[in-house]
């Protein structure tokens, strides 16, 4: 028996469909997803599938950047629908105990002391469940959303990500664990040697304050976090305790993975300690026909236009009137906001300069096939997953191609062939997130140069 299991994680979006777009015009996906039910009834399935988490992504806005206008996603559905995350995912925690709880939010666009307390706020309510996917946001639709009227550079993004974070880090170690006094008699609340000022003068922040919520039972929440270019991979490796990813053979799987570990040993933590979890999509059936027939039915719901209006929104860029063969010139690709996305494109369609049917064709934006897929009987599935978990990764973002379908699939037919192999827990650990994760507790960062958290 191995002790080594795989995480998993549910690829949530408090939205009108899954990653994959089509989704919601599926017979099979429930169209209730303005209701909190829809979500706790996602939640229990998860919960008694033992995945560690359910985490959700963010958009700050519509995508309308291909043709400068939001017309095409409103009229087809294009992820038009996108609720606060942090709001969505208390109704997940009040019908679960275990399942730990993600929600994404920008560095770019909000402030540190917000998040520090929102997600502070959750970690207290859930008594410990949380996780904070740390994002730069990706466009000029979500900076205009912010009174912007421009979204900033890709480097500088990760510059005040870098500022940002450490100050909420310091916000959320602010109360040293046995802060609390609570003493009636002696009418003494707190310690006041344990609840410490933060301090942090820096390019993009100047912070003196004092932060309002004690530590949770798990320390913090826990930093989740998908950077894929040299920049991205600098700022994983110093702040993520989860890394996202996206790769499509074991490979690339194994050449990520060891980028990621190698940016967080320069980093100066330990590589071991870090996990390495790709999105993949699974079609899973009874029998490998009736998966084939599944597929069909599901890839019949794509769209072109639903990649076209994707890949403007990820990548910051109008293709709208340009001529599809036209390849991009070097500078126009410099441009592109999502590099991780964009170098996975120039390597797959072997073009060094691609044109936007390369783009169409080897993103697999609007497809289900963005990530991967694993698809066939129970275990064939859960044999290439087992492949991928003794070669390049811990786990798995686990993304649906229709709703509450996928996950109810998915625990029902391949959580217990993979429990069978030991490769999934049968049982929660403990209680908290990071219990569950096999996370350490955080203590209080040091001292830094521009950050200094005051005695
Ligand atoms: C699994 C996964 C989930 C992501 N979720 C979000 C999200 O919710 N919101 C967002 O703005 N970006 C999201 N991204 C994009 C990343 O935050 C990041 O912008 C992207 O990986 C590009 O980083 P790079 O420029 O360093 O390559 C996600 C990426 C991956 C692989």
């Amino acid at each position: 028996m191995t002790s080594r299991t795989m995480k998993l994680i549910a690829f949530m979006q408090a939205q009108n469909c899954s990653n994959y777009v089509g989704s919601w015009r599926s017979p099979a996906s429930v169209p209730d997803f303005l209701t909190p039910a829809y979500y706790q009834r996602i939640a229990r399935t998860l919960e008694d599938a033992c995945f560690d988490m359910a985490f959700f992504d963010d958009r700050l806005a519509m995508p309308d950047i291909y043709g400068g206008s939001a017309d095409l996603a409103v009229e087809h559905g294009i992820r038009t629908v996108k609720m606060d995350p942090t709001i969505v995912l208390t109704a997940m925690a009040a019908v679960t105990t275990h399942l730990g709880l993600g929600a994404t939010a920008s560095t770019t666009y909000f402030e540190p002391f917000d998040v520090a307390r929102r997600f502070m706020t959750l970690d207290q309510m859930t008594g410990g469940r949380i996780a904070w996917n740390i994002v730069t946001s990706l466009n000029s639709a979500e900076a205009n959303n912010f009174g912007k009227a421009a979204h900033l550079d890709h480097d500088r993004r990760y510059d005040r990500a870098d500022e940002f974070v450490q100050i909420v880090r310091d916000f959320w170690t602010a109360w040293d664990p046995d802060a609390l006094v609570i003493d009636k008699q002696a009418g003494r609340f707190a310690d006041p040697a344990k609840v410490h000022r933060t301090t942090y003068h820096g390019d993009f922040f100047d912070v003196d304050g004092t932060f309002t919520v004690p530590q949770s039972p798990q320390g913090h929440p826990v930093l989740l976090q998908a950077g894929q270019s040299g920049r991205g991979l600098a700022f994983a490796g110093r702040w993520a305790e989860v890394v996202f990813t996206a790769f499509s053979n074991i490979e690339k799987g194994a050449q990520t993975s060891a980028a990621i570990r190698e940016a967080v040993a320069a980093a100066g933590r330990d590589p071991e300690k870090v996990a390495v979890t790709p999105a993949v999509g699974v079609i899973v059936a009874e029998t490998e026909e009736l998966a084939k027939a599944k597929e069909k039915i599901i890839r019949g719901h794509a769209r072109q236009e639903d990649g076209l209006v994707l890949l403007c929104e990820t990548l910051n860029v109008d293709f709208s009137g340009r001529p599809v063969d036209k390849p991009f010139a070097d500078e126009e690709l410099a441009a592109m906001s999502w590099h991780g996305l964009r170098d996975r494109v120039i390597a797959t369609s072997g073009t060094p300069n691609p044109s936007v049917a390369d783009f169409v064709t080897f993103s697999g934006r609007g497809t289900i096939d963005e990530g991967r897929v694993f698809r066939g009987t129970p275990s064939q599935v859960a044999d290439q997953m087992q492949e991928w978990f003794d070669t390049c990764c811990d786990g798995f973002v686990l993304s649906a191609s229709t709703l509450p379908g996928s996950y109810e699939d998915f625990a029902r037919l391949v959580v217990p062939e993979l429990q069978r192999r030991d490769l999934v827990k049968t049982e929660y650990a403990g209680t908290t997130l990071r219990e569950n994760l096999g996370l350490d507790k955080p203590s209080r960062p040091a001292a830094t140069a521009t950050g200094v958290t005051g005695p």
